[in-house]
């Protein structure tokens, strides 16, 4: 796993001046500059070349930076890789992937062309067929991460929003199930209900709970949830440290489990353990570079 930090990840459209501005000082860990379903036909042109100026003239710092392009079976898709290439994103994300064939018609395009060879790929995991391939898809060369398109799969799959995503959750459940077996981020859907932030905490917990890196967001007043929801939490930290000391004091006693709050700890709990604290550190270093 990817050990950069991908707590909020926030779309901003690639038409909005004023937005791509603001995020130059916004608390979010990824910024997806969105070319898709966020700039209206009309606009397409236009959005291209602000978002190819934009990228080419801003710092972001240490924000990782996606650009989503129009899929490539539409008349944008191939103008957005032609006139982003010279700002050389680091990852572009790939909408409404349906396979791995999907994945490697972008990557052939990448590596036309020299500022693009390193690029990685992400795909939105919106559409049923490319749930049912997430295994293909997330294993297909240059794959860095997963975000769950969950507006679009509803919609494909005719099911009703529920506060508790059941109609949602095999879904989830499949593409986080495929992200990990391939070392990739995975990032969860957004909630549409941006000023209801104790609904949106809420759903942060679940996709947190779920094993999500973070959440796609729509707009600034979600970050302090998301950032503080995917955080490892302090009571976390206090425990994986104790549980470690434990496990070492047990370890120099020749013992491979130890008992930390009345449960038992082994191995596995200790690489955790580790992970969170190094999930802490990383955040810590993000913060401090912003
Ligand atoms: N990224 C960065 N800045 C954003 C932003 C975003 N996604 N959404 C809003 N802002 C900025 C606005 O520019 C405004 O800045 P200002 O105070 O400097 O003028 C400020 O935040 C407050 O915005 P607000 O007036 O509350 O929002 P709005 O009513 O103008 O827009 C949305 C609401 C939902 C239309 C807008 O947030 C948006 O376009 N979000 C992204 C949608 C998207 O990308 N969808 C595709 C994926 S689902
Ligand atoms: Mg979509």
């Amino acid at each position: 796993m990817d050990a950069r930090p991908f707590r909020s990840v926030l779309y901003i459209p690639g038409s909005k001046a004023r937005a791509l501005e603001k995020a130059r000082t916004l608390a979010t860990d990824a910024i997806i500059f969105d070319l898709e379903d966020a700039v209206a036909a009309e606009e397409k042109a236009n959005a291209r070349r602000l978002l190819a100026e934009t990228l080419a003239a801003t710092d972001y710092g240490p924000r990782a930076k996606l650009v989503r392009i129009n899929g490539l079976d539409t008349q944008w898709g191939r103008a957005d890789l032609d006139t982003l290439a010279a700002a050389r994103p680091e990852a572009v994300l790939l909408p409404k992937a349906n396979s791995a064939a999907d994945v490697a018609a972008l990557a052939g395009l990448l590596d036309a062309r020299a500022e693009t060879a390193e690029t990685r790929i992400w795909t939105m995991m919106e559409t049923p067929q490319g749930v049912l391939n997430a295994a293909e898809i997330a294993a297909a060369p240059r794959m860095a991460g997963f975000v769950m398109g969950t507006n679009d799969l509803a919609k494909d799959m005719g099911c009703r929003f529920r506060a508790d995503r059941l109609p949602l959750i095999t879904a989830l459940q499949t593409c986080l199930m495929a992200a990990r077996a391939h070392g990739l981020v995975a990032v969860d859907g957004v909630y549409n209900a941006f000023k209801d932030t104790d609904g949106l905490r809420t759903e942060c917990e679940q996709g947190r709970d779920l094993g999500f890196d973070g959440k796609s967001l729509i707009h600034p007043a979600q970050l302090d949830v998301a950032n503080d929801v995917f955080a490892p939490a302090p009571d976390e930290l206090d425990l994986a440290r104790r549980q470690i000391a434990a496990w070492e004091e047990a370890q120099s006693r020749g013992e491979g489990v130890a008992v930390v709050d009345g449960r038992i700890v082994e191995n596995l709990h200790i690489e955790t353990a580790r992970r969170a604290l190094a999930r802490a550190e990383a955040i810590a270093r993000l913060e401090g570079e912003s």
